[in-house]
């Protein structure tokens, strides 16, 4: 058995518009309790019995469906943590790449922004490795989401990300997410995943 998750301590003090408590109530309880109930779920794995398996009920099936949930929830709310800290200034392959796909910076944030308005949980902005294209993805739950696709920029949108300092003034909340975005972190992500030489078709 391993040690199983680790939580990841947040990278900034502080962020534009988004007070320390609702960031502390975000990351401190929630996304933290995400990680506890991962490790809980992982280790219940260890010795639930494979020849009960049931689709309607047994504990592997509950056991294997949150364990999905859990997954999801701990690494979108990670990277979006981790893509938060920044001068909010689109720069780098990114900004290339998003102009190449949506013809502009501008009409990638109006898609974007549209799509944190639509949605009940997550925005990702996506490369997805069948059609070597980025893509402005909604999921209104953790376990909502396209394979093979790998999320280069997200965004909470669950009330908990933003009721604490906007009440349910949810385009107040965007204001202040693109205000923070650390765009250099996403063209960390771009880099690791050798973006631009999987759409070259040269990997
Ligand atoms: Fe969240």
């Amino acid at each position: 058995m391993g040690k199983g998750h680790v939580a990841k301590e947040l990278k900034f003090t502080e962020l534009r518009g988004i007070s320390k408590r609702q960031i502390e109530e975000h990351h401190g309880t929630l996304y933290k309790g995400y990680v506890r109930k991962l490790n809980e779920i992982e280790e219940k794995l260890q010795t639930a019995d494979p020849a009960e398996a049931n689709a309607t009920f047994s504990q592997i099936r509950e056991l294997k469906m949150e364990k999905c949930f859990a997954t999801n929830a701990m690494y979108l709310h990670e990277g979006y943590f981790a893509n938060l800290g920044g001068d909010g200034k689109a720069k780098g392959k990114i900004a290339e790449l998003i102009t190449q796909d949506f013809g502009s910076l501008e009409r990638w944030e109006k898609d974007f922004r549209a799509a944190g308005i639509a949605a009940r949980g997550w925005v990702v902005l996506a490369y997805n490795w069948y059609d070597r294209r980025l893509h402005n993805y909604s999921s209104d739950y953790h376990t909502q989401g396209i394979w093979n696709s790998s999320p280069l920029l997200i965004l909470d949108v669950y009330e908990h990300a933003y009721m604490i300092d906007f009440g349910v003034a949810r385009a107040k909340y965007l204001d202040a997410f693109f205000a923070n975005i650390d765009w250099d972190e996403v063209n960390k992500r771009v880099e690791a995943l050798r973006i631009e030489a999987h759409r070259k078709g040269t990997i």
